[in-house]
């Protein structure tokens, strides 16, 4: 089928690659130039598990283009995506002036029909908006062209979204009525063969889906840090507290790990977003409320346990910093935690060596060149001086440091751990101070909340 793909962020282009690896004829369009021009010459703008063979294998096949020519991709699918995204407008409410400019676009050059599928996160009743815009934009040309809106929101986890994008759990059609079903049943028949995984609703449903969704994953979050903070304070240890609940399958593994908050792309503002269009409904939507405060709390948890231990005052001191994407697998700082610490750091006088396995660059491109901050190439050079270790994110290659080495390395041998990776007791044997979230077994902590 031919397609076209509004938008090559990380659901754009990861969606187009795995349409166009099952043998669609895929376009895919951005306004921005320098990226297209990056993904002509091979160079894939974003880090994401398998997404460099796929692409370049499907490039080079010829399935897969990348153009700023919006008319040509008009022209060119069927399908027509809309992937672009969808930020917090100055009072959180999700800014939907990507997705209607993309409407715009493919009702400014369309000349057959067209079935536009919306596969950015957006509130209830976009559709209803893109499907007014491209009339009124067809009716300004004085042309009469048969199209559809549909709702098809996304559901891959960056660090995963090849695997999700290829073995979807379900695929969520909203449709206004039944005349674009068989075309989009058609597209993605080769992800629905195990068993079927498409879920038709109306597009307003749809939309609420993935509001939903990232919203009740992110209350699993806030739910368990808010226990974390409750168990420093009782004496507990948290990590046996987790075990000990996701053993019920009502509640289950997933998604109940504690740490120094979420971050991301897609929980803060999907969060805001539902609370924003909530209270434009009358409505106060205080669990999402709670939700979003716990969380903003979560996120200073590590930078308040560091001048715990070594005062308000951190000038002179340095930290090795070991992770600094939102979460591991993934290039991605939008709202990464690492970002409140390094700043907290910095503001209270203090030097930060950072190492991440993928996110260095994306880091300097945010902060630039400072003399108080300085990337290093492994993540034992960033332990070199440093008074202490702080883990912000899971790597796998964290997971099993050599600790003799680590102590040696250290000015002193403190580590603030934001993902609960090591096992207290034995830390404290090998003689360090330890600070966990929510274990009362590492080094007490202090009422976040
Ligand atoms: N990142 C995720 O994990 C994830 C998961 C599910 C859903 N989503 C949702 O999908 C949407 C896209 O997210 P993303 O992370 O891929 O965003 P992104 O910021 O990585 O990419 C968006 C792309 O759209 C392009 N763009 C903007 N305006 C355009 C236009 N008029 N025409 C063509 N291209 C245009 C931008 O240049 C950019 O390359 C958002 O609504 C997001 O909430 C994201």
């Amino acid at each position: 089928m031919k397609v076209t793909v509004f938008g090559i962020g990380y659901v754009g282009l990861v969606q187009a690659a795995v349409l166009a690896e099952v043998g669609h004829d895929v376009v895919c369009v951005d306004v921005n130039a320098e990226r297209v021009e990056k993904l002509n010459q091979g160079i894939i703008p974003i880090y994401e598990p398998g997404l460099t063979p796929l692409v370049t294998n499907n490039f080079q096949a010829g399935r897969l283009r990348f153009t700023t020519d919006a008319p040509f991709g008009v022209e060119h699918g069927l399908i027509q995506f809309i992937a672009v995204g969808t930020p917090p407008d100055e009072d959180g409410s999700a800014d939907l002036q990507y997705v209607l400019a993309v409407a715009k676009t493919i009702a400014t050059y369309m000349n057959s029909p067209k079935v536009v599928i919306d596969k950015s996160t957006v509130p209830v009743g976009t559709a209803d908006k893109v499907k007014q815009q491209i009339s009124a934009v067809l009716a300004e040309r004085a042309v009469d062209i048969q199209f559809d809106v549909v709702s098809n929101p996304e559901f891959l986890k960056e660090g995963a979204a090849v695997a999700d994008c290829m073995r979807p759990d379900r695929i969520i059609i909203g449709t206004y009525n039944n005349q674009p079903v068989d075309v989009v049943r058609e597209l993605y028949e080769p992800f629905n063969r195990n068993h079927d995984k498409m879920i038709f609703m109306d597009v307003r449903s749809a939309e609420l889906t993935k509001y939903a969704a990232n919203c009740m994953l992110a209350t699993k979050i806030s739910f368990m840090n808010e226990m974390a903070n409750l168990a420093e304070l009782l004496g507990a240890d948290i990590e046996a507290v987790r075990k000990g609940i996701g053993s019920d399958p009502r509640i289950g593994y997933h998604f109940i790990y504690p740490g120094c908050g979420y971050g991301g792309s897609c929980f803060p503002k999907d969060v805001q977003a539902l609370i924003r269009t909530s209270e434009q409904n009358g409505y106060t939507p205080k669990i999402l409320q709670a939700v979003e405060a716990v969380n903003n709390k979560q996120k200073y948890k590590l930078p308040v346990l560091v001048k715990k231990h070594f005062g308000d005052n951190l000038t002179g001191k340095t930290f090795a910093i070991w992770g600094l994407s939102f979460k591991p697998n993934t290039d991605d700082m939008r709202e990464a935690s690492s970002r409140v610490l390094i700043e907290e750091l910095w503001a209270a006088g203090a030097t930060v060596h950072a190492f991440d396995p993928q996110a260095m660059e994306e880091t300097q491109r945010i902060y630039g060149i400072r003399p108080d901050f300085v990337l290093c190439g492994t993540k034992e050079a960033a332990l070199q001086g440093a008074d202490a270790l702080i883990i912000c994110t899971e790597w796998q290659q964290f997971k099993a440091p050599d600790f003799d080495f680590l102590k040696q390395q250290l000015v002193t041998p403190v580590i603030f751990d934001g993902r609960n990776l090591f096992d207290p007791e034995r830390l404290k044997q090998k003689g360090f101070s330890y600070y966990a979230i929510g274990r009362a077994k590492s080094v007490q902590s202090y009422d976040v909340l």
